[in-house]
């Protein structure tokens, strides 16, 4: 084909009016070449074609954004239109629409393209002797990917697929939630989900110095400084709901701790006057575990009354749950210990007591199956956490928060499942993984669908503006390990954000 001309024009005010989605979520804006925006003058007719088209597919695209709750983050589409002839001597338009939409993947972009391609007026003028062709452009400096898209959540609506996990800073002086802890976190609202450090169900359930707990009305009162901070900030946040069992230490409570058996954890416990030998816990009772269920209730209560748009049942980490699901820590003859479905029971009742607190959606729950951490030990892993994810399955849950990790032994190719992997076709609602993830390693694993969100623990610590530095690919501040573990501001409040 001869091309005769050629025009430019990227969709948007001028000449045809702001192309502007109600809710101002799809911006368009006009680079029109000379001539074009004000009265006409110096046009040729395949610049006004250009210039009607993209407005068109612009209007149409801004249309289909609202409709879907798209967020394009002021995305533009150009039109180029060129005029040529055929050997036959027919003429020809060939019209090209690039997308580029900075908060979409490409898939995405895609598909809001073709939906506008499909409601534009001029998709009909298009059958004859006009061909079209969509793209969509990757804005540079910024691969876009589907992390940085949105997510529901059971009802909720996450801005983005990154998730600030639970992460204990000991800074709660008194066991309440404070105002600072209320900046730290309001700080960190861009994150899709925040899930707040491990909170103590009870006394009992406490381990470490000045963590907050969920069990009392003062403490109730002080998480509510912090559930209305995030939301001030345009973020939403769950309570981890926590019960560390032989992990704690008669230092905190002046009371023997508890688990399902008498065996201790291996090593050593952290206590403000040194490092000392774990106790060896005191099986809990039967009338004592349904007990400890009814604190998870009680807290979960709490935590609604406080403010939190969702709990997260803490079953990971070698804490008393996982303790119960493990043969390396529990060694009951009773209806809690031997065959996997004994050794569910706790987590069963735990989730249907605190679920049944909660509307549908709003409750997680949170496993390691990798193991590892306070002498978390089990002879068939895969079993387990199998079973525990089907487990699971059958409830209304929110979520389900992988610690990512090598779960059993080697298969023959010498490598070791992914916890992730392995639990992903078991659970058909979200999936939340996290451990050791960086930017590339999260967008791999949300373009593959093995989860839907990514935590990212020590770089929220150290990034209060982690999804926007991600986004742009920019520098990321240091951690200071430090810091991690108790003290006030420094360390917890003073990491800069991007200017
Ligand atoms: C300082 C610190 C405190 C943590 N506290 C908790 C906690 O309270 N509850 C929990 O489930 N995991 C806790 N974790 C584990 C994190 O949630 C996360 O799984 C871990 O940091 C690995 O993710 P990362 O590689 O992105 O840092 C903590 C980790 C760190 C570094």
């Amino acid at each position: 084909m001869n091309v005769l001309y050629t025009a430019v024009v990227t969709a948007g005010s001028g000449r045809n009016g702001p192309v502007r989605s109600d809710d101002g979520k799809l911006d368009l804006q006009l680079a029109a070449p000379a001539g074009l925006g004000g009265n006409g003058e110096g046009t040729n007719p395949e610049q006004l074609f250009a210039a009607a088209y993209a407005a068109c597919f612009g209007s149409a695209a801004a249309g289909v954004a609202r409709r879907e709750n798209l967020d394009t983050g002021g995305g533009a589409i150009t039109a180029s239109v060129s005029l040529g002839r055929t050997e036959a001597g027919e003429y020809r338009l060939a019209v090209h629409l690039e997308g580029s939409f900075p908060h979409l993947s490409s898939g995405e972009g895609m598909r809001l393209m073709q939906a506008a391609h499909a409601g534009c007026p001029y998709s009909n003028a298009t059958r004859g002797n006009v061909d079209v062709t969509l793209s969509v452009k990757q804005p540079e400096g910024a691969e876009q990917t589907g992390l940085f898209s949105p997510w529901t959540l059971g009802d909720l609506e996450l801005k983005n697929r990154l998730v600030m996990p639970p992460l204990t800073r000991n800074r709660a002086p008194g066991l309440v939630a404070n105002r600072l802890m209320a900046e730290y976190y309001a700080q960190r609202a861009s994150a899709g989900l925040i899930i707040s450090e491990g909170t103590q169900i009870s006394e009992l359930g406490q381990g470490y110095q000045d963590t907050p707990g969920i069990y009392t009305e003062a403490q109730r009162d002080g998480w509510r400084i912090v559930t209305d901070a995030v939301h001030a900030a345009g973020g939403r946040i769950f309570a981890q709901l926590w019960h560390v069992g032989r992990v704690s230490h008669s230092y905190y409570h002046g009371q023997t701790p508890v688990g399902p058996s008498a065996i201790p954890v291996p090593g050593m416990a952290y206590t403000p006057e040194g490092m000392v030998p774990y106790e060896t816990p005191r099986a809990l009772s039967l009338e004592e575990i349904g007990e400890v269920v009814e604190q998870f209730r009680h807290a979960a209560v709490l935590a609604r009354d406080a403010g939190f748009d969702g709990v997260e049942v803490h079953a990971a980490n070698g804490y008393l749950i996982d303790q119960f699901l493990r043969t390396g820590s529990n060694v009951r003859t009773d209806r809690y210990g031997g065959s996997v479905e004994n050794r569910l029971r706790l987590l069963r009742e735990v989730t249907e007591a605190v679920v049944a607190e909660w509307p549908e959606g709003r409750v997680g729950v949170r496993l390691s199956p990798a193991g590892g951490v306070n002498g978390a030990s089990d002879d068939d892993p895969v079993a387990t956490f199998s079973a525990a994810a089907q487990l699971l399955n059958s409830f209304p849950l929110a979520c389900l928060h992988l610690v990512e990790g090598p779960v059993g032994p080697a298969r023959s190719d010498g490598a070791r499942v992914s916890a992730t992997e392995m639990i992903r076709p078991l659970f058909r609602r979200t999936i939340i993984s996290t451990g050791g993830y960086n930017r590339q390693s999260a967008i791999a694993t949300v373009e593959k669908g093995t989860a839907d969100l990514i935590g990212f623990g020590r770089f929220f610590i150290a990034n209060p503006d982690l999804p926007a530095r991600f986004r742009s690919d920019a520098p990321l501040n240091e951690p200071h390990p430090e810091t991690f573990y108790g003290g006030g501001e420094k360390g917890y409040t003073d990491y800069p954000t991007l200017p």
